[in-house]
């Protein structure tokens, strides 16, 4: 008889294309003519509206400091809907319909003024669209002028909820540039607002496969009672770009990989695959099983940081067979700057589940491959010879998942051969996987933050990698800061301190 499994409470929403439908609400990004608006942001609503989820009631904002008229942030708009992967051949009726939704205003962050306009244009849009007094605003800016925004939001009254009308701010990564400043920016957040309004924006949290894994865990019985210190041996993240800083090393030199995205982007990803499951899928639930694994990562002493964690820079070298500079040669980057490109850190938790398990966590610009992937390496069964079991979560390129076994091959003798069940999104459904952006702005507008990052979590991620940030920072650091080539995997120092647990890189 099969006994009736405990169920998790329903998901927030049901997706079933495009009935998932928002309230209607205008949205104002600030820094709309900025970099991540033209590439990610702008795009991403338009294929919103495309698809149909965004109600025809609602209306974009743009406010930078561009002096644009409003047909001028039109025009720019298009043009980035033109460059955009994601949005193909724009479609000219529903660039029409888009186009009358869109609306701007020069912006000044530090001028009162500036916002006394903004809250006069959102009154005009909530008459002649309908938006209802909804308001989302989208921070897109340098993190010091978070602040700034966020008190003149918050003394204008804009960010002020009113009866049945909401209000949502959206942060951009980085949350502050360390403990301090992420403490400070979450208390004067505080001030205006509480935090069931605030919305920290990671992507990663919003890529295919990162949501995938809460399914994957929790809704499959043939992972979760394999995923602990009895039977998995180590795990690996990586997340590999073949890109360099991009014309941004003004920002990089002040950044670092572990700034930029570790202390994000993949300490987000651990949680995910380290947590206990959550008591019920509501957002609450999922934030505090992922706070409470965080709570037990042991902290980077000088001495685990010395022979746990490697830091490396790239020289010059090869990309795809294309010659590429160092990162000493990158336009705003210092001759002999000692910022790292490259970080892998060793985690560890302390607690009944991952005693003893090491979870070896990687990132670099400028490596041979780009992947972002998690693999699990379980521990050797009885007769096994070679390869390990080891399951490859897949975020990104060619999402999906593989699982890696030993079979005996074909013949007498019996000799053991390496296979994988290979899962592709690609394959299996066959369909466009919506960006990370579009998913999230989505979540937003429903009210859904499952997939934003909690500011108790924020700062424990700044908290754990504060002393690594600090040692490697200090002018009188003796740590080695490892060159490699654009094009390899990395400082050898890497594969060698996992050599030295008796592990290997996964780099097939
Ligand atoms: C951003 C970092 O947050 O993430 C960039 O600032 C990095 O440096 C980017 O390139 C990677 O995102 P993705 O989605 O391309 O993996």
């Amino acid at each position: 008889m099969q006994s009736a499994a405990p169920q998790m409470e329903a998901p927030q929403y049901e997706e079933t294309g495009a009935s998932v439908r928002a309230e209607p609400c205008a949205f104002v990004l600030f820094g709309a003519s900025g970099d991540l608006a033209r590439r990610k942001l702008l795009p991403a609503l338009y294929r919103l509206a495309l698809e149909g989820y965004l109600p025809p009631e609602s209306t974009i904002i743009g406010a930078a400091l561009p002096r644009l008229t409003p047909e001028q942030f039109r025009a720019a708009t298009r043009e980035s809907l033109e460059r955009s992967p994601e949005c193909g051949p724009v479609d000219e009726a529903a660039w029409r319909a888009f186009s009358r939704r869109l609306h701007y205003v020069p912006m000044d962050i530090s001028s009162a003024e500036d916002y006394r306009r903004l809250g006069l244009l959102l009154e005009q849009v909530d008459r002649e669209h309908g938006t209802r007094g909804n308001r989302i605003f989208y921070l897109s800016l340098a993190p010091s002028l978070h602040a700034e925004a966020v008190r003149h939001l918050g003394e204008t009254g804009l960010t002020r909820s009113r009866g049945r009308s909401w209000s949502r701010l959206v942060v951009e990564k980085p949350f502050g540039t360390d403990l301090e400043t992420a403490r400070a920016l979450n208390q004067h957040i505080h001030h205006y607002m509480d935090e069931s309004r605030v919305y920290r924006m990671d992507h990663y949290l919003g890529k295919e496969m990162v949501q995938n894994l809460l399914v994957l865990r929790f809704a499959n019985r043939i992972f979760e009672p394999l995923w602990d210190r009895e039977h998995i041996d180590h795990v690996q993240i990586t997340s590999a770009e073949t890109v360099g800083v991009e014309g941004r090393g003004g920002y990089y030199e002040g950044a670092g990989v572990v700034r930029d995205m570790l202390q994000n982007h993949l300490l987000q990803v651990l949680a995910l695959v380290a947590m206990e499951p959550p008591s019920n899928l509501s957002p609450e639930a999922v934030h505090d099983a992922k706070m409470r694994v965080m709570r037990s990562a042991r902290a980077f002493t000088p001495e685990r940081i010395r022979t746990e964690c490697v830091r490396g820079q790239y020289g010059p070298g090869q990309i795809a067979g294309r010659s590429v500079p160092g990162y000493r040669q990158e336009a705003g980057v210092a001759p002999d700057s000692r910022t790292e490109t490259f970080a892998m850190l060793t985690m560890r938790f302390d607690n009944p589940r991952w005693a003893g398990v090491p979870f070896y966590v990687r990132s670099g610009k400028r490596l041979e491959r780009r992947v972002t992937e998690v693999v699990v390496q379980f521990k050797d069964g009885p007769l096994a010879q070679g390869t390990p079991n080891q399951l490859h979560l897949r975020i990104q390129p060619d999402e999906g998942m593989a699982l890696r076994f030993a079979t005996k091959a074909p013949g007498r003798a019996v000799r053991h051969h390496d296979v994988a069940l290979d899962f592709r999104y690609g394959d299996t459904f066959g369909t466009r996987l919506a960006e990370a952006y579009e998913r999230l702005l989505l979540d937003c507008m429903l009210g859904v933050s499952t997939h934003y990052v909690r500011n108790d979590l924020v700062e424990r991620g700044w908290e754990l990698v504060m002393p690594i940030l600090e040692a490697w920072g200090s002018t009188h650091d003796e740590l080695p800061l490892s060159s490699y080539a654009a094009g390899s995997w990395g400082p050898t120092a890497a594969s060698r301190l996992l050599e030295t647990h008796g592990r290997r890189w996964n780099e097939t």
